[in-house]
């Protein structure tokens, strides 16, 4: 079926970038339906302002929470509390809990169980890892509505607040490096979940056998094209034999050579039962 996508950001014409290639096929061919919209449409000063200084100190700003809320009401059909003056002395709960996106304990969804609620995503440096199980995940979603934070982050109060509402709520960091906002990671993690939509791809069989999918998280084995020899240099033999058999070992083996050499985290995570009795000769 077709993914509904809202982007929050203060730079919606960055995802111009989605109209470009397979995704924005997709976009025309009515299998994704992408809304990109402007923060500061939300505000009501004339300065248009999304952030305000730390409470606490320190350099840099944080994204403000009543412009996200209105927004994210909006986006998400909720009304506003009707209490809106919350005493000063109630204490947020768990703003300053270890983000968690609760997802640990549930089985992936596969097509049969498709996530049914928006899920609401917040690309965030300081988040756990976004990895392909997640674009797994989420590509059985039916709407994604992505908030990109800008400056030195967003009040921790906004994620804690819709998931109170009973909203999924997802934070994500895409690697262990700072960008200056949000709109990349959210380009990263789309391309990574929309090509696993069914029809998204020209070749579906493309996706079954790369890196980091399926129960092995082996990287994937060098490929060559023709041709045979070039610039003096030859394929591997075994490749040319015709030989299905000792072509797949061969590439099996070379791979589980190849991730322990270049991400040996990788092959400590792997399921020893992803491993069959000639691997572990390798
Ligand atoms: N915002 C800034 N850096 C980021 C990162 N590495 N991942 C996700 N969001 C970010």
């Amino acid at each position: 079926g077709d993914m509904q996508i809202d982007i929050v950001s203060v730079f919606p014409d960055y995802f111009e970038v989605l109209n470009v290639g397979l995704f924005g096929k997709a976009i025309e061919r009515g299998l994704l339906d992408v809304h990109t919209h402007d923060l500061r449409s939300w505000t009501h000063d004339v300065h248009h302002s999304v952030d305000d200084t730390p409470v606490g100190g320190g350099a840099g700003m944080v994204m403000k929470p009543e412009v996200w809320a209105e927004c994210l009401d909006d986006l998400l059909g909720f009304e506003p509390p009707s209490i809106t003056a919350a005493s000063n002395e109630t204490q947020h709960s768990n703003a300053s809990a270890p983000i968690s996106n609760n997802t640990t304990d549930e089985p992936a969804a596969t097509s049969e169980n498709a996530l049914p609620k928006p899920v609401l995503i917040f690309p965030n440096p300081s988040a756990p890892l976004f990895t392909q199980r997640d674009a797994t995940e989420l590509s059985h979603a039916s709407h994604l509505l992505f908030g990109c934070g800008r400056y030195e982050g967003y009040d921790a109060r906004i994620p804690c607040y819709y998931r109170a509402q009973g909203v999924d709520v997802r934070e994500y960091s895409i690697g262990d490096y700072v960008l200056n906002g949000g709109e990349v990671a959210v380009s990263v993690m789309l391309e990574a979940i929309t090509r696993l939509i069914p029809g998204f791809m020209g070749n579906p069989d493309s996706i079954a056998e790369e890196s980091y999918t399926g129960s092995n998280a082996l990287l994937e084995h060098y490929q060559y094209t023709k041709p045979a020899i070039w610039r003096g240099m030859g394929v591997p033999e075994v490749l040319t034999s015709g030989d299905h058999g000792k072509v797949d070992r061969f590439r099996r083996d070379e791979a589980i050579a190849h991730t322990d050499q270049v991400r040996p985290d990788l092959i400590r995570q792997m399921d020893c039962k992803a491993l069959d009795k000639a691997d572990r000769k390798t």
